[in-house]
């Protein structure tokens, strides 16, 4: 029984698998329409999700399958002081597999080793988010039409920000590969994820506050909004929040073929006149979440 807690549990060549099964979904919906019959999804969200939360159920449901879950700890018996272990072996008895996303970092770790059917992280904290991050590379692989020799630009709030941490392990794997952080000195990439995954695959990184002087260089723009929920402070979130606003003057020197991503929910990096650019990709990036998610619940259940 595999799980997906880390994208790095996932070899480079089931990635790419991923990707064209999901591709191959896009095209010819109709053939994956009972590939999951009779088959339950969980969904146990214990943080706010619009996306994930729905794309999953979405996902499940266009297989065929059906879905149960709660939305918020509170409907929950976490409420009441149940641990995650015992959740997930309850859960284990209602449903196939179980999708789980929690603010403390390594939940759904435990989750999987509680659990007795496939647990999928669904974002743990300030930690990981790799199906998001599979949206991701569907998105780069529509848009770009490659995962090598891409410059990537990653904006916003890098040190809590899970989907950049996914993103960026995911990336180290490709080949000529460059990566370009930029943020408010508070909000910097973690040390560990320089360290152990940059430095590690000797990846070239630059580290920036100044978003307009790299613009010209990238391929992608990673947007991201500050996680205003892991800060500590009121104060230093509303200092920091508005640190970056993307407008369509800032994109002046961008490149034509720019890809600009966001995993969204923006809340003030990407002024709304930035949709109309074509190379705004980020409501693209969320359709493509059902799709790579689809793709995912069939290969953990060993569906063909
Ligand atoms: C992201 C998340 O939850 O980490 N959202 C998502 O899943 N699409 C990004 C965010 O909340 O900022």
């Amino acid at each position: 029984m595999r799980s997906l807690i880390d994208i790095l549990d996932l070899t480079t060549e089931e990635i790419n698998d991923l990707v064209a099964v999901a591709s191959d979904i896009i095209q010819n919906p109709a053939a994956y329409a009972h590939k999951c019959d009779g088959k339950i999804l969980a969904t146990l969200f214990f943080e706010p999700s619009t996306r994930t939360r729905l794309s999953f159920e979405s996902a499940m449901l266009s297989l065929g399958g059906q879905t149960l879950g709660f939305s918020e700890a509170s409907s929950s018996s976490a409420s009441k002081g149940e641990s995650v272990a015992d959740t997930v072996r309850t859960v284990s008895c209602y449903s196939d597999i179980i999708a789980m996303r929690h603010p403390k970092e390594g939940a759904p770790l435990v989750a999987a080793m509680h659990a007795t059917v496939p647990v999928i992280n669904a974002g743990d904290g300030g930690h990981n988010h790799p199906t998001q991050t599979l949206t991701d590379l569907l998105t780069i692989h529509h848009e770009k039409g490659r995962f090598n020799g891409l410059t990537v630009g990653l904006c916003g709030d890098l040190k809590f920000g899970r989907t950049v941490h996914s993103l960026i392990n995911a990336l180290s794997r490709y080949e000529d590969i460059r990566i370009v952080l930029i943020s408010p000195e508070e909000l910097k990439l973690p040390s560990y994820v320089k360290k152990d995954v940059l430095q590690k695959n000797n990846i070239p990184y630059l580290q920036t506050t100044d978003l307009e002087a790299v613009m010209p260089e990238l391929d992608i723009l990673y947007m991201t909004r500050v996680q205003r929920e892991r800060f500590f402070n009121e104060e230093d979130y509303l200092r920091l929040k508005d640190s970056y606003i993307l407008t369509p003057e800032k994109l002046a020197n961008a490149k034509a073929d720019l890809s600009i991503l966001h995993p969204l929910p923006r809340v003030n990096e990407i002024s709304v006149a930035v949709d109309q650019d074509p190379r705004a990709a980020y409501f693209r990036q969320a359709r493509y979440g059902r799709f790579i998610r689809m793709a995912l619940i069939m290969k953990l259940l060993g569906i063909q």
